[in-house]
């Protein structure tokens, strides 16, 4: 898809179910290919940027397959991966790269991680930084940034601190002290997603979480699992969106992952006036997941700001669009590193509202968009999401609430993270593009 129109109004009612989370299924699928044997995870993310993990561990020599149903990853055990014939490409996915670059630093043999344009300007010296400190060799591009060429090896364990919140550090680390001789241990200032210390348990690893560090043994014997992915909250929150911007709709979400990490967002929107309901909660593969029914209805505006933000950090983009259809308008601070993400994404949101008529204040670490009060009202405009699937599909959320209509360029872009998630769109709205 090259571009997509947007004619504005109507409403999304229905049923809606979710592509599996796209954080999740990059953690089951390495940590299967690091198993002892045949794991099966069902729901498995259909975003683009999971099926670059799938592809780099067929290039490690691991069996994958993928049916409609399920992938299968038959795991070797830590000691199985194989050396890469050619560069590993993550394309567009920053977890990918990052959290393979833990795996292969404990590894016998060198290998080099790359991606496309956008991921080989995104920092690395974040992961490359502890990974050195535990005995890896790594040599990156100009500041570290991708390709970035792995020596791994014999790894000793380290105390580390983040000095950024990022769970992909974290998680690098932690897939790391797998390898590595000691206790490794991470300690995070700021909370951030807890699905690799979720998910190192479901599959058998030794790890303990207590004084605000996580502490990983090394060396489990890793056992294969039979795991379903829950539905993707970050994908969800798109669907949601519209939902809040067209009078009218009446939406239900089902089987979303409500992990408590991730999950602020909804407390965000409810603290605004949304009228959210969540039902069903089940604890499943030690996730939690639920269902989550949304209904049109007026938003006063908020703001998010220190570590709401670490916690809501993919939402960002969505919440700033909403920015128009509320009351005072919403602030975002502290989101410096919104601006290392896909694109910089603070700059690419203001850019894409400016464009369609929103007023917009923008912050080194954030932005302000006013609200209704202000006079806020939007109209249709040609859009270029810079190649950022989150960005695409804010604006797309927008869209559907402005006068005219919009276009949005690039939209294939979308697959990333939701490639269903025009065509539900289309479906929701009973067929309206
Ligand atoms: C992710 C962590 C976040 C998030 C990204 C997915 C993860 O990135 O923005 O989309 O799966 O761990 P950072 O670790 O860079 O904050």
């Amino acid at each position: 898809m090259s571009k997509k129109i947007i004619s504005p109004g109507g409403n999304v009612s229905g049923a809606v179910q979710l592509p599996g989370d796209k954080s999740i299924s990059h953690r089951y699928a390495i940590l299967a290919a690091l198993a002892e044997g045949p794991s099966d995870i069902s729901n498995y993310a259909t975003a683009a940027d999971c099926r670059s993990t799938l592809e780099c561990l067929r290039r490690l020599g691991i069996e994958v397959d993928a049916t409609r149903e399920r992938v299968r990853v038959t795991g070797k055990g830590l000691d199985g991966l194989k050396p890469p014939r050619k560069p590993l490409d993550a394309e567009n996915s920053g977890s990918t790269i990052r959290m393979l670059a833990g795996v292969l630093a404990g590894q016998p043999f060198t290998s080099t991680l790359t991606g496309d344009s956008s991921l080989r300007r995104r920092p690395m010296r974040r992961v490359a930084e502890p990974l050195r400190q535990m005995g890896a060799e790594i040599r990156g591009e100009d500041g570290d940034r991708a390709p970035l060429e792995i020596r791994g090896g014999k790894l000793h364990a380290i105390e580390y601190s983040t000095p950024i919140p990022s769970a992909q550090v974290k998680s690098a680390v932690l897939f790391a002290g797998l390898f590595a001789e000691g206790v490794t241990s991470v300690r995070e200032a700021v909370r951030t997603r807890d699905h690799s210390e979720i998910a190192l348990r479901e599959f058998g690893a030794n790890l303990d979480a207590s004084n605000g560090s996580i502490r990983i043994h090394p060396r489990p014997k890793l056992k294969p699992r039979q795991l379903t992915v829950p539905g993707d909250l970050s994908a969800a929150v798109f669907m949601i969106g519209a939902a809040l911007v067209l009078p009218g709709s009446v939406l239900m979400l089902h089987d979303v992952g409500l992990n408590p990490t991730r999950a602020r967002v909804l407390d965000f929107l409810i603290s605004m006036g949304a009228s959210i309901n969540i039902a069903s909660v089940q604890m499943r593969d030690g996730e939690l997941v639920g269902d989550v029914s949304v209904r049109h209805g007026s938003l006063s505006g908020g703001r998010l700001s220190g570590a709401q933000v670490a916690e809501t950090i993919d939402e960002l983009p969505m919440l700033a669009a909403l920015g128009p259809f509320t009351e005072k308008g919403i602030e975002i601070r502290d989101a410096q590193e919104l601006r290392v993400k896909e694109s910089d994404r603070i700059a690419t949101i203001a850019e894409g509202l400016r464009r369609m008529g929103a007023r917009v204040e923008e912050f080194p670490d954030g932005l302000r968009v006013e609200g209704r009060e202000a006079g806020a009202k939007l109209h249709g405009a040609k859009i270029d999401p810079q190649g950022d699937h989150r960005i695409a599909m804010a604006l797309a959320v927008a869209a559907l609430g402005a006068d005219g209509e919009t276009t949005i360029l690039d939209a294939g872009c979308a697959a990333v993270s939701y490639p269903e998630f025009f065509e539900t769109l289309d479906r929701l709205r009973g067929g309206a593009a």
